[in-house]
């Protein structure tokens, strides 16, 4: 069966696209170029019914490039389900059992709910995310994408010059403390310290402008910390727009890649009692944005 690229809706505005005719376990040359090709233009693919394991999502997704380790997850030794490859985005402990209510991890991971783009915490940020459903609860629980590009594109040349040239600080300790999560370790709030990214920046391929935002975002460079969050969140506001959207209602065995560098992305409420559970590969962006 020959690769076969499907835009999702019918509406143009070249975002998601869903993928099949390829069992990803033994994808080919071609076919990683042929993938490249169209998630620079969709920015989201969805590849259903691929029945993979860590070790074959690990192999396909380097094939885009070099991998980031987990290490913005919140387990990261005795009490870790997954290996260090992997981003563990479910709601289980490392027996498999459902976290309670408030579990410190699930804590944590309901920041994936506040929109985001992966690892814009960490000073080389993701370019690709690669998430498998392994399990999926009855209802609930979408994925949804939001395009960063048209973001951009709809603002008028005076926001898009006040946004131009904007230096963001990024880390987990803003976007969880937003929900109220402040239970952090020394050691944490160390390795989790803000880092500098631009607010507006361009795909090396396609050339594209698009917003660079992410609830990791804790204020502007030089600009008082109240109005740096009042004119983010307008920002976000405007590039969510249902417009700018796509929702994935999961499907177990589907796989979802993205392109962290045009996109953001957040989880959806579910029944907390159900099992959900994803596992993720993130391929990094390889350079900073920024010099320093
Ligand atoms: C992620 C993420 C959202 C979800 O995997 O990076 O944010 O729906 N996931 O679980
Ligand atoms: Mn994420």
């Amino acid at each position: 069966m020959p690769l076969e690229i499907n835009a999702i809706g019918a509406d143009n505005r070249n975002f998601g696209a869903t993928v099949t005719g390829i069992n990803i376990a033994n994808a080919s040359d071609n076919d990683i170029v042929a993938i490249e090709s169209a998630i620079n233009r969709y920015a989201v693919l969805v590849f259903p019914d691929q029945r993979i394991d860590d070790n074959q999502q690990f192999v396909f997704s380097s094939k885009f490039g070099s991998m980031e380790k987990a290490t913005g997850d919140i387990n990261q030794n005795n009490d870790r389900r997954l290996a260090l490859d992997i981003n563990d985005i479910s709601n289980l402990d490392k027996n498999g059992a459902v976290l309670a209510r408030d579990d410190r991890a699930r804590l944590f991971g309901l920041g994936n709910m506040l929109w985001h783009s992966d690892s814009s915490f960490k000073s080389i940020p993701a370019k690709y995310s690669l998430l498998s459903a392994r399990v999926v609860p009855d209802s609930g629980g979408n994925t949804e994408f939001a395009d960063m590009r048209a973001a951009w594109n709809a603002l008028s040349h005076e926001q898009q010059n006040e946004c131009k040239d904007l230096v963001c600080e990024h880390s987990q300790l803003y976007s969880r403390g937003a929900l109220g999560f402040e239970d952090f370790t020394e050691e944490e709030k160390i390795k989790w310290a803000p880092v500098h990214q631009p607010l507006v920046r361009q795909h090396p391929t396609t050339k594209a402008y698009s917003l660079f935002l992410s609830s990791h975002i804790g204020t502007i460079l030089d600009w008082p910390v109240p109005e740096a969050r009042l004119f983010i969140r307008d920002l976000t506001e405007h590039a969510t727009r249902q417009e700018y959207v796509l929702a994935h209602r999961w499907k177990r065995w589907d796989l979802v890649m993205w392109d962290n560098r045009v996109t953001m992305h957040r989880a959806r409420r579910y029944d907390h009692t159900q099992a959900r559970d994803l596992h993720r590969t993130t391929v990094s962006s390889g350079t900073k944005l920024l010099a320093s």
